[in-house]
């Protein structure tokens, strides 16, 4: 590990914003502007000066510094990241993430405890003999990782604990080995919490799912009510929604898109508040999907969107933290997981794969800057 951990037990919670040093940024940076919240993104690891969206590569640690005083790893706290075998963790990367955070003063969030899907989960997992008892051994599995990263990391003050449950489909919760050997999917993440919030008592805990404004989402959203209504129910300590935020364009018109689609979004805002969670953007980014292949026509499209989707979400006082998933088109994983049909590169980020800030980056700002300051 890079840093002492008394250092960090010690330290935790004294963490100093960043101001905009890194520079050429025309303002505060998006951190500056947040208004009592923070402004973050999602982080990868690579061995110092790869082309990669890490905070080793120069060119992505001057956007990191700019604009954030939050990050997230994008891979590295995952199971399938921290297990590589039933018997052992590797925390290196992972620590590395955390040990250039604490140097530069920047808070972490964690992601997940849980990745509750069976492609998500390491290989090894799903294959597991889980034995004569099943339900303990199981409990027994989870209940040591989620201690085990918890304490690693004390610093860490808003963990999503599960992550992506709700088949979009039926809202129905998915099953992994760990689940079916537990006993259900309920019981599983139940004891997920549960064990963090012992372990973590003073973070935030989240459950973090994609269930978004656009149309085709309802029967997601449902889901998601459905299990939140259930932590509540069996007072299982949950104290927040991540919204991911995975933005998808509707088309030119994105002022039009969004109020068509604003009020069931409301609608299920007012649902999630109503039963007191919270909510945090967790992973905002654009699919720039129907809008020609011109960057600057969807560059234009995007930041409406984004826009028009922040100014609805700051309406609540419930927003906490904002994070991007990722800051520069250049890393996006949209490119690998869901690529134009056109081929054309994706611009999901605020800023360009050339490290120049988007009309994006300007549709945050302003929408910062217009939003009532976050009650203390
Ligand atoms: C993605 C990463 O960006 C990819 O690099 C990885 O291969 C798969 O996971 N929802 C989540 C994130 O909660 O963890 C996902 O991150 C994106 C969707």
């Amino acid at each position: 590990m890079l840093i002492d951990r008394r250092e960090l037990i010690g330290l935790a919670g004294a963490l100093l914003p960043l101001s905009a040093r890194a520079s050429g940024s025309p303002d505060a940076g998006l951190h500056g502007l947040a208004g009592g919240r923070k402004f973050g993104s999602a982080v990868a690891w690579s061995e110092a000066g790869a082309d990669r969206g890490s905070f080793a590569n120069p060119r992505y640690d001057r956007l990191l510094r700019t604009d954030c005083n939050l990050l997230v790893a994008e891979n590295e706290m995952k199971w399938q990241a921290l297990r590589p075998a039933p018997d052992r963790f590797d925390f290196a990367r992972a620590d590395a993430i955390a040990g250039w955070a604490y140097r530069h003063g920047v808070a972490m969030r964690g992601h997940t405890l849980l990745w509750h899907q069976p492609k998500w989960m390491p290989a090894w997992e799903e294959r597991f003999d889980f034995g004569t008892r099943p339900a303990s051994r199981g409990a027994a599995m989870l209940t040591q990782h989620v201690e085990t990263v918890c304490r690693r990391y004390p610093q860490i003050e808003s963990w999503d604990v599960v992550n992506e449950a709700v088949a979009p489909d039926d809202g129905s919760l998915y099953a992994t080995a760990l689940s079916r050997a537990i006993g259900s999917a309920e019981e599983t993440i139940d004891l997920a919490f549960r064990t963090a919030r012992a372990a973590a008592p003073g973070a935030q805990l989240v459950y973090n799912d994609y269930m978004s404004w656009e149309p085709r989402n309802a029967g997601h959203r449902g889901g998601v009510l459905k299990l939140l209504e259930g932590f509540r129910r069996r007072g299982v300590p949950v104290d927040a929604l991540g919204v991911q935020s995975h933005l998808v364009t509707q088309g030119a018109d994105a002022a039009g898109a969004a109020r068509t689609q604003a009020r069931d979004w409301r609608d299920f805002l007012d649902a999630v508040t109503a039963m007191d969670y919270a909510l945090v953007i967790t992973e905002l980014d654009v699919r720039d999907d129907h809008l020609p292949a011109d960057p600057a026509l969807r560059d234009r499209a995007t930041a409406d969107y984004v826009r028009a989707y922040l100014d609805v979400m700051l309406d609540y006082r419930q927003l906490g933290d904002i994070l991007v998933w990722g800051m520069c088109d250049r890393y996006s994983w949209l490119d690998g997981f869901m690529p134009r049909r056109d081929g054309a590169k994706r611009r999901p980020c605020p800023y360009d794969a050339d490290f120049q800030p988007k009309p994006m980056r300007a549709a945050i700002a302003d929408a910062l800057r217009s939003a009532a300051p976050r009650p203390a």
